[in-house]
């Protein structure tokens, strides 16, 4: 058996397949049809300070290798959320990872400290900064850098947990970012957050998107991501976890050459939830076959022409 174990921060995980914000409710729903407790982490929706209802529909299309949303951060809010589902957590063996979405840096800094005063055995927290879907908040932070290092030295004084930035790819230099959430504290970085991007219904001229945009994922955005996630690779020296249309093993060892130390399966869990699971098998066996020993050992090692 290959050693799928990797290490974010201060916390170890017993393999690098995590399920992306977004595409596993809060966590505990997808029991139903998957087997929640072999991943190597769960991410949970995004979570506001207020109850929202997201973005009028139409608000997910499929496009080629992909697809769009605009849910606009639907969520039942930090309070319901701490006292409906944070207890559901103690039955559960797989770490989870709370994403937060403010729309000002003190919402955000709330939202972390009513979680940490309420008692949880929350791993940690991913922080977004790249939702493309909202007027207020969210990428406003994620394509700034004084605003990404600000908000993470903020963050971090009022966590031990984990601290993940999640990135953006619609900015003119991701690693500039990266580099800042480092200087403010991060223990890691998840890239990336979705494309902005646009679809069409030529035979009624209406968007298939309710507000215009929306934000791209799936395999269509795999070579932004890998792209994305080596460039910061190259300028920071925390951890990366890689996001960006990962349906199979050989994904997931594309973006640990890259450079990353987990990855996020997301869009892919809308055609199977349990993919998960069927990748951490298909990894074991692939870095078997191929002698490739452990997950820690090959992070970054892609070669490069010189
Ligand atoms: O619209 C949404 O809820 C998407 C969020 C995100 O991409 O971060």
């Amino acid at each position: 058996m290959a050693d799928l174990g990797t290490k974010i921060g201060i916390v170890d995980f017993e393999n690098p397949i995590f399920v992306a914000s977004g595409t596993y409710g809060y966590g505990t729903e997808v029991s139903e049809l998957a087997d929640i407790n072999d991943l190597g982490a769960i991410v949970t929706k995004s979570i506001t300070r207020y109850p929202r209802e997201g973005n009028p529909p139409p608000r997910i299309v499929e496009t080629p290798s992909g697809m769009l949303n605009s849910i606009g951060l639907a969520n039942i809010g930090v309070e319901a959320y701490i006292e409906t589902m944070i207890p559901l957590y103690e039955e559960l063996k797989t770490p989870i990872i709370m994403n937060i979405a403010g729309s000002t840096e003190a919402e955000y800094c709330e939202i972390l400290e009513m979680t940490e005063s309420a008692s949880s055995n929350i791993a940690g927290y991913e922080i977004n900064i790249s939702c493309p879907n909202v007027k207020a908040g969210g990428m406003e932070f994620g394509v700034d850098c004084d605003l990404t290092e600000q908000l993470t030295s903020r963050l971090r004084k009022l966590t031990e947990r984990l601290l993940i930035m999640k990135l953006s790819p619609n900015v003119t230099d991701i690693a500039a970012i990266g580099i800042a959430a480092e200087r403010g504290g991060a223990d890691a970085l998840s890239a990336i957050n979705t494309l902005v991007g646009m679809s069409i219904d030529t035979t009624n001229k209406e968007s298939n998107i309710h507000f215009g945009f929306g934000g791209l994922s799936g395999p269509a955005i795999k070579p932004v991501g890998l792209a994305c996630v080596h460039k910061v690779y190259q300028a920071v020296d925390i951890p990366l976890i890689g996001i960006g249309g990962i349906t199979c093993a050989n994904d997931v060892l594309e973006y640990v050459l890259a450079g990353a130390a987990a990855v996020q399966v997301g869009t892919a869990n809308y055609r199977d939830p349990d993919v998960g699971n069927s990748i951490i098998i298909e990894l074991d066996t692939l870095l078997d076959k191929n002698n490739m020993g452990s997950i820690l050992n090959l992070i970054g090692k892609v070669q490069l022409g010189s």
